[in-house]
């Protein structure tokens, strides 16, 4: 491995604070496309710059640029948003996007198809909305989540508060966002401990993820990110105080085993005054001790594994000036939402809704979601929450309310289905705008589902609850290893197949078979369906009976997760 460091620290150190030439870029007519270094910069702004795959092939034919636009992402912290500030998107996926608001597996919106000369009007209505897309995407602290119940138990009150707190606390300073989307005049000099006193010149080596999740749902996937909080209940619906948790992840590279998913690990106990120091202080450990040279491994689980958690949980508990108690024990049940009513507060009531995969569009008679969504946000004056599993909560909905919006919803195909594979059904976006994709992701596991579906009431199985996602390249956006059947696009049409994870999303899965196609895939699940059904214990998950009847061995975590792989391949 090279001693010298990677491309994009150069670029963040001589960015200026991540201005780059994006002003300069903005201006010119010729491209749809910004410089390469900047089209690196403007991930921090919350932007991706991307072009339609659909349409790349007629367009090189036809000799003509690719067909640029970005993606957004627009930061909601803990998934409240307002019912104004969703109509406010709303209007700006109609007006610059292309016509669909995308619910994320992060708790965050992403708008699609945005062009270059139509970046700053969005950007601009987005901040009149009070929110904004900075550092949604980039080498920095991203959306933080915290489970979205909506019933201001003191718990899920705190959590949210606590959620909030590390957003703030952790936003980039850099006026650069600024002065580049919303005009704003530029503010030059300042030393850098003031610009950025947290991040510095060069931010962090990699992107970072803080959930917060409050047992018994785990619902965020505490395991999956980079720093999490497990809230420790006090017995009287408050918190006591907090774990928290390491060095979760899921990104890997097919063929790469010095990369590999990896479930985060719980290092201890804090009370709630500590939290945020302790945030802070894992935050720049990871500034100082990430690897910067190769991004592959730069994450922060790399950075555990390699170091050791002890070595890291003392430096943090050094920096923070906080000694971290022994951690305290809690269980989680599982890692979906709850969909329908739910309790009431004060007489109203919270239905959450099923949007397939996240993305919320107007696809014909009786699937004009976005319509209805904004149908929903004009009538009840209140909060949407985003959940973890890109669904959507309509909180706090009084009594004369809710049957003109449950009949909306119904109307459009937003009540939770009955086959409990969708309920618990997560695709990543994948083609045609992310550039990574190496297979379909979002638009091709509904038609999974319904084969697979078939199958499953075969087998008596329609409505047990069996979590299944999918992604289009093995950088897991929606979570794939975390799922008692992870799918992984290898190539177009063709998917790995991970079983045994488990339901409570405290486990990885495991490879089980490679390069599958829609009939193979379907060949190789059905067996396991039958077997499920026929040889199951009471009340035993999917992804526990897989392990259990030999199908699959059990993952061990960190760099281990590959080796029966490799030990199958040699033999
Ligand atoms: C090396 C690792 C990764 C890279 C390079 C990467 C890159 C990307 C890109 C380019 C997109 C845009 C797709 C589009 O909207 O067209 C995307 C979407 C997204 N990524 Fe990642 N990603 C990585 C890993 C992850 C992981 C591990 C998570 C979460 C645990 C994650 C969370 C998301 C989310 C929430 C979205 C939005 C779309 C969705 O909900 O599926 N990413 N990622
Ligand atoms: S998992 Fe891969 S294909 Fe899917 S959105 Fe993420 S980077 Fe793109």
């Amino acid at each position: 491995m090279s001693d010298e460091l990677s491309r994009n620290e150069r670029i963040k150190e001589a960015s200026d604070y991540l201005r780059g030439t994006l002003a300069e870029g903005l201006r010119q007519e010729a491209t749809g496309a910004i410089a390469e270094d900047d089209a690196q910069l403007v991930k921090f702004h919350g932007m991706y710059l991307q072009d339609d795959r659909d349409l790349r092939a007629e367009r090189a034919r036809k000799k003509m640029e690719k067909a640029f636009a970005f993606m957004l992402r627009v930061r909601v912290p803990g998934g409240v948003i307002s019912t104004a500030q969703w109509l406010n998107l709303d209007r700006v996926a109609r007006d610059y996007g292309n016509h669909t608001v995308r619910l994320t597996t992060r708790q965050s919106v992403q708008l699609h198809g945005v062009i270059k000369s139509n970046l700053k009007p969005t950007l601009q209505a987005i901040d009149r909305a009070l929110l904004s897309t900075i550092a949604a995407c980039g080498d920095v602290n991203r959306n933080v989540m915290c489970n979205p119940n909506p019933y201001q138990s003191r718990a899920h009150a705190a959590a949210l508060e606590l959620a909030r707190a590390i957003s703030d606390h952790l936003t980039p300073r850099t006026p650069a966002y600024r002065e580049i989307w919303l005009d704003g005049e530029r503010i030059a000099g300042g030393e850098e401990e003031t610009i950025e006193p947290i991040y510095g010149k060069t931010y962090l080596p990699r992107k970072f993820k803080i959930v917060i999740a409050v047992p018994p749902s785990n619902d965020v996937d505490v395991f999956a990110h980079d720093l999490g909080f497990i809230a420790i209940l006090d017995g009287n619906g408050g918190v006591a105080g907090w774990n928290v948790a390491i060095g979760g992840g899921m990104g890997m590279s097919h063929g790469e085993p010095d990369t590999y998913p990896r479930t985060a690990d719980v290092i201890g106990f804090c009370g709630t005054a500590d939290a945020l120091a302790i945030a802070e202080a894992v935050v720049t450990v990871q500034r100082d001790w990430g690897d910067r040279k190769n991004r592959k491994h730069a994450r922060l689980k790399y950075t555990v594994e390699d170091r050791g958690l002890y070595a890291f949980r003392t430096e943090v508990e050094s920096r923070a000036k906080i000694k971290l108690a022994p951690a305290k024990p809690f269980a989680f049940t599982s890692t979906g939402d709850r969909y329908g009513w739910s309790e009431e507060d004060h007489g109203n009531a919270h239905l959450t809704l099923f949007v397939g995969n996240g993305r919320v569009q107007d696809a014909g008679p009786g699937l004009q979601q976005l319509s209805a969504l904004r149908q929903i946000a004009e009538l009840h004056a209140g909060d949407f929450r985003l959940t973890a599993n890109q669904n959507l909560i309509v909180t706090n909905v009084s009594p004369e309310r809710r049957a003109a919006i449950e009949q909306i919803a119904a109307d459009n195909a937003l009540l939770a289905p009955r086959s409990g594979l969708r309920r618990n059904s997560m695709a990543c976006v994948a083609l045609p705008t992310c550039g990574l994709a190496l297979a379909e992701s979002e638009r091709y596991l509904p038609n999974l589902l319904d084969a697979l579906e078939e199958r499953l009431a075969g087998h008596g199985l329609s409505s047990d609850e069996i979590v299944i996602r999918m992604t289009g390249c093995p950088n897991g956006c929606a979570r794939p290893y975390l799922a008692e059947i992870g799918l992984v696009g290898k190539g177009p049409g063709r998917y790995n197949l991970y079983l045994g994870a488990a339901f409570d999303g405290s486990r990885l899965s495991k490879l089980y078979a490679e390069d599958l196609d829609h009939a193979a895939i379907i060949e190789r699940l059905d067996p396991l369906f039958a077997a499920y059904a026929a040889k199951r214990n009471s009340g035993e998950h999917f992804g526990d009976f897989v392990i259990r009847a030999g199908f699959v061995g059990r993952t061990a975590n960190g760099r281990d997760f590959h080796a029966d792989v490799g030990a199958r391949r040699a033999a």
